[in-house]
């Protein structure tokens, strides 16, 4: 039987979120992967994804394996495809984090383990998992909260959208034209339950709002592309001024790495309102709890 994949938030169901955010938290999780290894594959760097998401194969009884792209020559040496069937001979699960998100999709149609992403192009749901573990533990239930997003509307900020909209919340995206979220990925998050609405307009997204989170302006891969878009991305920074808008207390997130003085000010990002951490140690927590399920805990 083919195993459940998590390419995108939306792989999961409403309740099944709330049992993956559940499993999150359990104190003392059985040792579901015992005796057994996740191969992790990176084609680009990572702190937090390799580390937490290893951290939470260990705390499950497993045994991660993580690989360079350039050490397996993914699609080079040999096609994903055969990669992947190799890695499924010795691995319980595998994970990937990729540029182009449709090499994820080659890899899970080729093999019966469950295949996590760990970030592409279009996509960070291991991420947003994190991210309504936060908000969760912040806020309550995020049914009726206010989600604001400013700042690039890719990878995380899609995934972001799709989880919130999935947890009955009201997402509101702010980008610059030209740096919005794909329209199929909201028209996917749209038909989740929540509301989603993308404007230009930062403070209009984060007017009232109960969270505001953003990302850095230039991803990993878009280097090139740097002083474009800090031209772009400058009446989107979020500052003491922006936050000021939203709800007293509102939650800010960032999913790291952070670049203080372009996308948020280290006033934010240090400050009070800052989660930042606590959201990091749900990169791990999350990550264990989607292990968990994915393997019958
Ligand atoms: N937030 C996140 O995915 O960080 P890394 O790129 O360091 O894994
Ligand atoms: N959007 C960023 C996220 C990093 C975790 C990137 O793709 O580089």
């Amino acid at each position: 039987m083919k195993a459940r994949a998590l390419l995108d938030v939306d792989d999961l169901a409403a309740e099944e979120l709330v049992r993956v955010l559940d499993l999150s938290e359990l104190s003392d999780p059985p040792a579901v992967l015992r005796g057994q290894g996740v191969a992790l594959l990176f084609e680009k760097p990572s702190a937090r994804t390799r580390n937490s998401t290893e951290m939470a194969v260990v705390q499950l009884g497993g045994h991660p394996v993580s690989l360079r792209g350039d050490e397996v020559g993914l699609d080079e040496r040999e096609t994903a495809e055969d990669l992947a069937r190799t890695l499924a001979q010795y691995h319980a699960a595998l994970g990937a984090r990729v540029f182009d998100h449709t090499v994820l999709e080659r890899i899970a149609a080729a093999v019966d383990v469950p295949v996590v992403n760990l970030l592409s192009d279009r996509a960070h749901p291991l991420q947003a998992l994190a991210d309504l573990l936060t908000l969760r533990q912040r806020l309550g239930s995020l049914e009726g909260r206010v989600v604001a997003w400013v700042g690039d509307g890719n990878n995380v900020c899609q995934s972001l959208m799709l989880a919130g909209c999935l947890a009955g919340a009201e997402v509101r995206v702010a980008c610059p034209d030209g740096y919005q979220p794909a329209p199929p990925a909201v028209e996917r998050a749209a038909a989740l339950g929540g509301r989603v609405t993308v404007t230009e307009d930062p403070a209009e997204a984060v007017r009232g709002a109960d969270a505001v989170c953003t990302d850095v302006w230039t991803s990993m891969g878009q280097e090139d592309e740097r002083a474009t878009r800090r031209q772009r991305f400058e009446p989107y920074r979020v500052d003491g001024s922006l936050l000021a808008r939203a709800a007293p207390g509102a939650v800010f997130l960032h999913c790291l790495p952070a670049h203080r003085g372009e996308e948020v000010t280290g006033e934010v990002i240090d400050g009070p309102q800052s989660a930042v951490w606590q959201q990091a140690a749900n990169r791990m927590h999350t990550a264990r709890g989607l292990l968990l399920w994915l393997f019958g805990g």
